[in-house]
Order: structure tokens, then sequence, then C-alpha cells
């Protein structure tokens, strides 16, 4: 059994995914625990639902995202994880903990990258009139929405969009991508080659 952590800031239903994809395909793995850096996140109480431990480490807990990173690490490690996913995790992450989980980290970010890192993803996408948008599984590197690139899913964009309806769109799409990545690495199909993702071709 490995054990898959993760983290969140809000609602969580990337996490929700995950845990449900876990149960109902019998990954070999285990919800070690979902962590917040919000007490009132939504997500944490899906966690408790599905009894799996859950941790708070409150970022305004700590002057310095330094001392906040090692808090955390210190968490997320008492879990043992061999994989960290990072579901709707707003936090900028020092340098020290990104190596830390160095190839063993994946994030989602909800835009095709490189296009629109950051904030705001779907306002970005309207206003610079893409006519497709989407959602990218990478692993996390030091530099902020980047990092070997694992999965994509492209989606339309519709006149009449909103970010509203286009995020809606966007994270139906997320829920079913970042499971299948998180699967891929849990069931070793999914490596770093000279930081170039190979997926086998078993996995896909
Ligand atoms: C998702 O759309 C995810 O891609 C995005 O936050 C949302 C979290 O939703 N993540 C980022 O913007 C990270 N840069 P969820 O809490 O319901 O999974």
């Amino acid at each position: 059994m490995r054990n898959i952590v993760i983290l969140i800031s809000g609602r969580g239903t990337n996490m929700q995914a995950i845990v449900d994809a876990a149960s109902v395909e019998k990954w070999p793995a285990r919800i070690a625990a979902i962590i917040s850096n919000k007490a009132g996140a939504e997500g944490l109480a899906f966690a408790t639902q599905k009894n799996i431990p859950t941790a708070v480490v409150a970022n305004t807990d700590y002057a310095t995202r330094e001392a906040f990173d090692i808090a955390l690490q210190q968490v997320i490690d008492s879990f043992q994880p061999d994989l960290v996913v990072l579901a709707g995790f707003m936090r900028i992450l020092s340098n020290e903990f990104v190596h830390h989980y160095d190839a063993r980290m994946l994030n989602i970010h909800p835009s095709l990258l490189p296009s629109f890192p950051g904030l705001a993803t779907h306002r970005q996408a309207l206003d610079a009139g893409v006519k497709v948008h989407g959602a990218t599984v990478h692993f996390v590197t030091a530099e902020l929405d980047h990092g070997p690139i694992v999965a994509q899913v492209v989606v339309p964009v519709l006149a009449g969009d909103t970010e509203a309806s286009l995020a809606e769109r966007v994270l139906a799409e997320e829920h079913i991508i970042y499971p299948r990545a998180v699967r891929w690495f849990i069931e070793g199909h999914l490596h770093l080659e000279n930081n170039h993702v190979q997926v086998a071709a078993a996995a896909r």
C-alpha cells in the first residue's frame, strides 16, 4: 500500500474525486491524510465523513513562509507519503519544501499551462479570447505553475461563457484527469526522465 497525502485550501472537489476513485477502483494506496492550511476548508468535512485523518496547519499561525512550510512538512511527513497531491492548495511554496518532495508532488492547475499561470485563470482565458481552455496536471517544481506536464485536458470556450460557466466545464474534466494521473503514479506507470514525464503504455 502506498500513502497519498492530499493538501487542500477549500471545497476540495478534486480531493473528493481522488478519494472516490481510489476506493471504487481499489488502488493499491491509502489516503493517509487530508491536510488544509485553512481550518474552515469545506473539504475537511468530507474527509472526516470518510474516516480519513485530517490536519490543519494554518499559515496565519506562522510569521514567515519558511516557518509555515517547515511545520507543514513535519505534519505531512508524519503520514509517510509516497505522493503529495495538491488539490486546490492555494499557497506559494518555498524552494526547500518543493525540493523535499521532488518527483513525488503533483498539482492541478485550471489552465493549459504554460498559458495562464497564477490566479483567475478563467478570467485570463476569456480576456485573451482563446477558443480552447483546460487544465493541467504537473509535477511541482520551484517555479510557480510550471513543472513537467503529466496530463492536460482541453475544453471549448463557448460564446457567452462567463468565468463561472467556463470554470464549471473545466472542473468537470479536472475530476477525470487528476484521479487518472494519481493512479498512474501509484501504480508505478508515471516517471520523470531528464525532467520529462514518461507514462508507461500500459497505463494509457
Ligand atoms: C481547481 O479548479 C484547481 O484546479 C484550482 O483550484 C480549484 C480547486 O477546486 N487550483 C489552482 O488554481 C492552483 N493554482 P477544488 O477545491 O474543488 O478541488
